[in-house]
């Protein structure tokens, strides 16, 4: 299907919707799909910026070639060298044999091991420059959004940041492409998931390259999956900053691990009585149910978190174990947080989350509950204090 989606002066949108693909990275589900997006600049010099997953590039090269309109293509510009934007480096190298590969040090390491690539190459360095005609593009080095390669490329005529995978969103388009053309408020949830699931765990980074960027003027954000931002560049930039300076909104995520029901008796317990004391934004998460991908994503959210277990074999649910081991290895911030459990004949739980939780450095709001067997009309009680501290510290 040939056509042009211009994005700004002579800057083509050439990228597409995977829909067929049901996790990406093969971690993290992907219900509405992902898009990848590429870049054309088809100036007096041509560069296409990154390219896109190779499972849905089958006319990619046609629509590259209608674009570049009977011209050669001189640069390649890699941005990151993830196989989703880099994967077809060979396909492309075939058509286009003369074309030089625009990189880092680091780019290019990465793309001798996946491809074998060490010629036709041209290394940048922070600030470096790129003339291409009327378009003048400036590269900023800005590792670890997502992987240590990762750098930015910025327009200086059109003031348009390529950004990779910086404020990038799960979801395939439908229909809109820039944000000017959807109620892009709909793409929040799909951005925070991407960002807690792919980049979170290096929000210094995030930041780090945000104070990189500060004083240029973005007119448009072009990243390598989700919206193309040119009406409000500002607010993805809001939603990243926030999301990498770990400031979760007042609420409470109640997260549980159960097998026969003790442990989802006090989560709706403690829910409840959270609600009762006027915290209106409350999930209730049954780990078994939730993949773990959502569970991040609504954990990123808020600043509360309250993690309950039923004990198995003396140990943490295997589910809410795998929940506790990527909030360690990600570190989604500073959160106030409670913990519960509940066991047959002896615990194990509540000591694994009490653990979790001070190596998280996430002050417990009260201490933590235990209940053996069912958590009757009696026994529930115990779990009023946690609620309450829950409840007061999210208000304040
Ligand atoms: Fe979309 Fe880090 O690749």
């Amino acid at each position: 299907m040939n056509f042009q989606i211009p994005v700004s002066g002579q800057i083509y949108w050439i990228g597409e919707n995977d829909r067929r693909k049901r996790l990406f990275e093969n971690i993290w589900p992907l219900p509405q799909g992902v898009a990848y997006n590429a870049y054309l600049i088809n100036d007096e010099k041509t560069a296409l910026i990154d390219t896109i997953d190779v499972s849905v590039a089958d006319d990619f090269l046609d629509r590259l070639a209608y674009q570049l309109q009977n011209k050669s293509l001189d640069y390649l510009i890699i941005n990151h060298a993830e196989p989703d934007h880099a994967g077809m480096i060979g396909l492309i190298l075939k058509q286009y044999p003369n074309l030089r590969i625009v990189g880092n040090k680091k780019t290019f390491k990465i793309l001798e091991a996946y491809f074998g690539l060490g010629e036709s190459l041209i290394e940048v360095k922070d600030g470096d420059v790129l003339e291409l005609g009327r378009h003048r593009l400036q590269f900023y080095m800005t590792p670890w959004v997502h992987w240590p390669e990762t750098m930015m490329t910025y327009d200086t005529t059109d003031q348009v940041l390529f950004s990779g995978d910086a404020f990038g969103a799960f979801g395939a388009f439908e229909g809109g492409i820039f944000d000017d053309e959807m109620l892009v408020d709909r793409y929040e949830d799909e951005a925070r998931r991407y960002f807690s699931n792919i980049v979170g765990q290096y929000s210094n980074m995030v930041q780090k390259a945000l104070a990189k960027l500060q004083s240029l003027p973005l007119r448009t954000i072009c990243p390598t999956h989700g919206p193309v931002w040119r009406e409000a560049p500002a607010k993805v930039v809001g939603w990243y900053d926030r999301w990498s300076r770990y400031e979760g909104l007042p609420g409470v995520v109640v997260a549980f691990a159960s097998m026969y029901g003790s442990a989802e008796k006090m989560a709706d317990y403690i829910a409840r009585k959270i609600a009762e004391q006027g915290v209106r934004e409350i999930r209730v998460l049954d780990v078994s149910k939730t993949h773990l991908s959502f569970l991040l994503s609504e954990i990123w959210k808020y600043q509360g978190v309250v993690l309950g277990s039923c004990t198995y074999n003396n140990e943490l649910h295997p589910m809410m174990e795998t929940l506790c081991n990527k909030l360690l290895h990600i570190h989604p911030g500073n959160k106030i947080a409670g913990v519960f459990g509940t066991y047959s004949w002896n615990g194990g739980a509540i000591k694994h989350l009490q653990q979790t939780m001070e190596a998280l450095n996430w002050p417990l709001a009260s201490e933590a509950v235990e209940i053996q067997g069912n958590p009757d009309s009696e026994k529930i009680h115990s779990c009023d204090n946690l609620a309450s501290a829950m409840a007061s510290a999210i208000k304040k």
